[in-house]
């Protein structure tokens, strides 16, 4: 804490205007500070704050409001419990709350993996407060601790203050973050709320996005890292702030808290995968370069723009439909101007090409899709009660009537309805499947983008929305909620920073902004969408993954704006509608990393921005940093100009270069997520997560790994030339154009980065299994491997191939049909060795490996043969080259 302040503040006053007669009739402390300091809250509360301990009775202890000060949004609960328990040996489970309150309907596997690491709960109270800590066992450590006080526990306002052991904490979502790592040394607080509302990468933004997480890691000060996940769907927020300390606040459900202790950052990552669901595996060809657009002007527009990109040469996979193809914005319609979509798709196939359209959840309440869906019983979100229907719109829909149907406005020309993905009887799901279905008997698409899934509504409580001056909406009125001030759902006593921070302009700010109204349903009056709304995209992504595979009988992959703790088991994210500026190329490096994190490594930005009009210098580097994000997208909005790389001859160029080396690759990148859905790790993933003790690597957000062996370096900044780097202690080898194969000095360094090569890639310890690229992942399958090996100081190398099909439905591993090898190196004075070893055995065809390329190797080679397990097999000498300078040696294999 900065001098001058007194110490930790918890905020009495969130809202945005307030005083010191507001502060003192809350019962708070009002002492204005020097916000420049530390943006600390004037208004806070007293010490004292929580309840004591009544009584305890093994794991579980009774909880009572003590004699200390109450909050002003609502009585404290007299009576709660906090009952601990353990998931497996490690993981620790501290969950507040009072039974039958709303628990968020999700199904985690709730696995463990078996670690020695193991976490100990300790309570103990001051006069009338009690407060509990988390400590490691294995260092004594203490990971959380409440002794800040603040525990607050009533209908809608649930509050939990905690001490943290560092500051390195990463996490906590969706927000569009500028730096890794926290920052520690302001109060600030970020929005939780599922909401359409585009990153702000420019200011500082603390704004809520499309999904909610709320996850962190924390680096403890000797390396040590463990994960907190606290399992709550309500609106909520969470304010880091100095102590280090953070303060939660969520308005509904319990306090559920799930510490993993890792040691390590994977180990955390992989016990967080085992509790929530590990990643769905993408079908290969989903690893593919992306083109996407909104705002063609036709089929035609689509077929020049792909036509131009691979007349250029760039591998290209898939060809992206935004709503423009769909006729007036009505899922599972074709527009006039697209006839002959379905030619073009088989033709695209005939070209080892997919296609992967759009789809929004809500569908027009007046046309034969809705109309099935009304025949088959499946359900909308609807209105808690029929006194609540807006009369004046629903008798425009005669398919609607005598429906609860909360009738909204999207992108079609006339109301719509949203599917209710928690409905319990499956006949929303059948009915979401059989559209699919029979769309997809006229559409052949491959994959599945799933858009305004938060779910989106326009110009929800607005009198005169944006969206309906054109000539569009003619007919819509916009939805109104409940505002009155006895709706609790949408004007509930707290309302989130979501509220109180909006773009700065309160007037208009609600919970259900760009929204549906709160005190809306689903199941039929089960749920409140004020709980469950942030699960929306979850649970769309649930059924429209199980529908993808059903009516390809492929595994494909979807893409979801929204997400929620375990959407990576069944969807991949982009980061959202970015703007065409440096600062989002930046954020969106760091967004990678933290979805990572969050379970969802199939994940990637709108490739040189979405909004506003990009350039050659910003595409072409964003092209090149793109090339390692797993979901890999050139994505545009209407109105702005082309920006796919055939616009640029130089972008053109890059891109064709940047995409050869990710499709070169492949198997490597394939594996990555083959043992991220194995075992629950991460693709892409913070330098920190290989090198814990090394301080230097706890900031490092414009850098990451990719896998545990390669670090790339991409270029953020306009007009740069060099890169400045951290290469951590190790023996790095460069992959790009400045000194291929050589080896690179660790430590703080600067490389040479002109347009004209490719970005800062470097590998070490690695043997890297790659193919020889074409431009389709398709073809490139069929190409024969090769390896490179990148030793370490000790002369080893290690690397492992997984390798099936590309596209079956991965049912379970234990049965899937692939291959998996091992690769290890090791070379030392007496000569090399390089050991693949088959540790499963598929029946899918595998290319032979007919290249092997060793970095370091330390003199010309003296050999005439190999020898293949323990027989020897010539080989043309001709075949193997080796520079004394570069020392790579390089040799061709014929059919190994
Ligand atoms: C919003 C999505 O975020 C964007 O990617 C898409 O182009 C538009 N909706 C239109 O579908």
């Amino acid at each position: 804490v900065k001098p001058g302040i007194a110490g930790p503040r918890i905020d009495c006053l969130p809202e945005p205007s307030g005083n010191q007669t507001v502060c003192e009739s809350r019962g708070c402390i009002w002492n204005p500070v020097d916000n420049d300091i530390d943006g600390a809250p004037w208004c806070y509360f007293k010490d004292g704050v929580g309840y004591n301990l009544a009584s305890q009775i093994g794991s579980t202890y009774n909880l009572r409001k003590n004699n200390g000060p109450r909050n002003p949004w609502g009585a404290e609960f007299e009576n709660i419990q906090l009952r601990t328990s353990t998931i497996g040996a490690s993981v620790l489970n501290v969950k507040i709350g009072i039974d039958g309150r709303y628990e968020p309907p999700v199904d985690f596997p709730r696995e463990t993996i078996s670690t020695p690491e193991t976490l100990s709960f300790t309570t103990a109270s001051s006069d009338d407060l009690f407060w509990f800590s988390v400590i490691r066992n294995s260092s004594n450590r203490k990971i959380f601790d409440t002794s800040l006080g603040g525990l607050i526990f009533s209908d809608q306002f649930l509050q939990l203050s905690t001490y943290l052991p560092s500051e390195n904490v990463y996490g906590w979502g969706e927000n569009a973050h500028q730096s890794l790592k926290h920052n520690f040394s302001r109060y600030l607080t970020w929005g939780m709320l599922a909401r359409d509302q585009p990153p702000n990468s420019g200011n500082l933004d603390t704004m809520n996005l499309y999904g909610v997480h709320p996850f962190y890691m924390c680096l403890e000060p000797d390396g040590n890292a463990h994960g907190v996940f606290i399992f709550n769907s309500n609106p909520q927020e969470v304010t880091t702030a100095p102590g280090p300390s953070l303060i939660y606040r969520t308005i509904g459900g319990n306090l559920d808290i799930y510490f993993f202790p890792g040691p390590t950052p994977a180990l955390v990552t992989q016990q967080y995968l085992a509790f929530i669901g590990k990643p769905f595996l993408p079908a290969y060809w989903a690893l593919g370069y992306q083109l996407s657009r909104y705002g063609y002007n036709g089929l035609d527009e689509m077929k020049q723009r792909v036509g131009a990109v691979r007349d250029a040469g760039i591998p290209l996979d898939i060809a992206v439909a935004d709503i423009d193809y769909m006729n007036r914005y009505k899922d599972f319609s074709t527009n006039d101007n697209w006839s002959g979509f379905e030619d073009y798709v088989k033709q695209m196939h005939g070209w080892n090409m997919k296609m992967i359209p759009i789809f929004d959840p809500a569908v027009e309440a007046d046309y034969l899709p809705f109309q099935r869906a009304m025949s088959m019983g499946a359900k909308f979100i609807e209105w808690d009660d029929y006194s609540q229907v807006q009369q004046d719109i629903q008798k425009l829909y005669p398919m609607a009537k005598d429906t609860k149907i909360m009738l909204g406005v999207v992108w079609p020309d006339h109301h719509v309805g949203f599917p209710d993905f928690l409905d319990s009887t499956g006949k929303t799901q059948a009915w979401w499947r059989d559209e699919l279905e029979l769309y997809h008997s006229k559409l052949t698409f491959d994959g599945i983008w799933i858009d305004m899934n938060e779910p989106a509504n326009f110009g929800t409580n607005e009198l005169h929305p944006w969206y309906f001056d054109d000539n569009d909406h003619p007919n819509d009125a916009p939805l109104f909620c409940p505002t009155n001030g006895s709706n609790q759902w949408d004007l509930p006593p707290f309302q989130t920073h979501a509220v109180y921070y909006y773009g700065g302009n309160q007037n208009n700010a609600y919970l259900s902004s760009k929204t549906l109204c709160l005190t809306g349903v689903q199941n039929n009056g089960t749920y409140r969408f004020y709980d469950v709304k942030n699960l929306y995209g979850l649970t769309e992504a649930i059924q429209t993954q199980a529908a993808l595979m059903d009516v390809t009988g492929k595994r494909g992959a979807v893409v979801s704006r929204s997400t929620f703790p375990s959407a990576g088991r069944y969807a991949g994210h982009w980061l959202g509608d970015n703007t065409a500026r440096w600062e989002d190329l930046r954020t969106s490096v760091i967004g990678a990393q933290e979805f990572n994190l969050f379970g969802i490594p199939y994940v990637g930005s709108d490739v040189c921005g979405f909004l506003g009009q990009s350039n050659e210098e910003l595409c072409l580097r964003w092209q090149q940093m793109g090339a390692f994000h797993s979901f890999f997208r050139n994505h545009n909005t209407l109105g702005e100009p082309a920006q796919d790389p055939a616009v640029w001859p130089s972008v053109a160029s890059a891109t064709k270069t940047a995409n050869l080396f990710r499709y070169q690759y492949l198997p490597y990148l394939f594996s990555l997520h083959f043992q991220a859905s194995q075992n629950g790790l991460t693709v892409v993933r913070p330098v920190f997560f290989e090198y814990p003790s090394d301080t230097e690597t706890f900031d490092l957000g414009y850098q990451f790994m990719w896998g545990p062996r390669i670090l790339v370096a991409p270029v953020l900044h306009q007009g740069a030339v060099t890169t400045n780097l951290y290469l951590p202690n190790d023996v790095w080898y460069s992959l790009f154009d400045y000194k291929y194969g050589s080896q690179i000095d660790a430590g703080y360094i600067t490389v040479p980065s002109p347009i004209t090569y490719r970005i800062p890639v470097f590998v070490r310890g690695s043997a890297v299994p790659r193919q020889t690229p074409t431009t389709t992942t398709t073809m490139s399958r069929h190409n024969s491997f090769e390896l490179l090996v990148a030793p370490c100081q000790m002369g080893r190398a290690v690397g492992v191939l997984y390798w099936d099909d590309g596209q079956k439905i991965v049912d379970s591993f234990d049965t899937h049909d692939f291959h998996q090898f091992n690769f290890n190196f090791n070379s030392t004075s007496s000569g090399a060795q390089l050991t693949i070893s088959r540790t499963r055995m598929g029946t899918v065809a595998l290319p032979t490996m007919d290249i092997i390329e060793i970095f370091n190797y330390p003199s010309p080679p003296n050999f005439r043969s190999f020898t293949l397990n323990g027989s020897t097999v010539n080989i043309n000498v001709q075949s193997s080259t080796y520079s004394g300078i570069t020392k790579i040696l390089y040799i061709s294999t014929k059919n190994l």
